[in-house]
């Protein structure tokens, strides 16, 4: 008995930290998730977790949370601009992604990861 329990809880922690799919949009006052962050999202796990990783904590790409990143970053703009241009081993996302999923992965990132 003891035994079952130990592997629905093991499953439970890996499901939770391993699925790797990026951390669901919550869901504001009005009962839905604001449809910005959802494309947000979208766009961040087809293009972005396989370097950052599924909550953006890094691989071979750098943590994209955490209060050097927020210095980095203090505004939306900055973040857009280094996604759209790319850096180094980062690559440039300027003919991939639109203006406006460019704006909506900044945004996941700042306000959910
Ligand atoms: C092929 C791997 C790869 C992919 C795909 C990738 N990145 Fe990166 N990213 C990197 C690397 C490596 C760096 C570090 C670049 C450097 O040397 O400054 C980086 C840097 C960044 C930075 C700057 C981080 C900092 O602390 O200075 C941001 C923001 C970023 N990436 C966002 C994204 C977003 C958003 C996407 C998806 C649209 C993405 N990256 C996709 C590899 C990747």
């Amino acid at each position: 008995m003891r035994r079952i329990f130990i592997v629905i809880i093991a499953a439970t922690v890996f499901a939770g930290s391993c699925a790797g799919s990026p951390p669901e949009v919550p869901v504001g006052a009005d009962g839905t998730a604001d449809a910005v962050l959802v494309v947000g999202r979208e766009v961040f796990g087809n293009s972005c977790k396989r370097c950052h990783g599924a909550s953006g904590g890094g691989g071979s790409g750098p943590r994209l949370h955490g209060d050097d990143f927020d210095d980095e970053f203090p505004d939306v703009e900055a973040l857009v601009d280094v996604i759209r241009s790319g850096r180094n081993q980062m690559p440039s996302f300027s003919s991939s992604l639109t203006e406006e999923q460019l704006d909506a992965v900044a945004r996941y990132i700042r306000e959910v990861l």
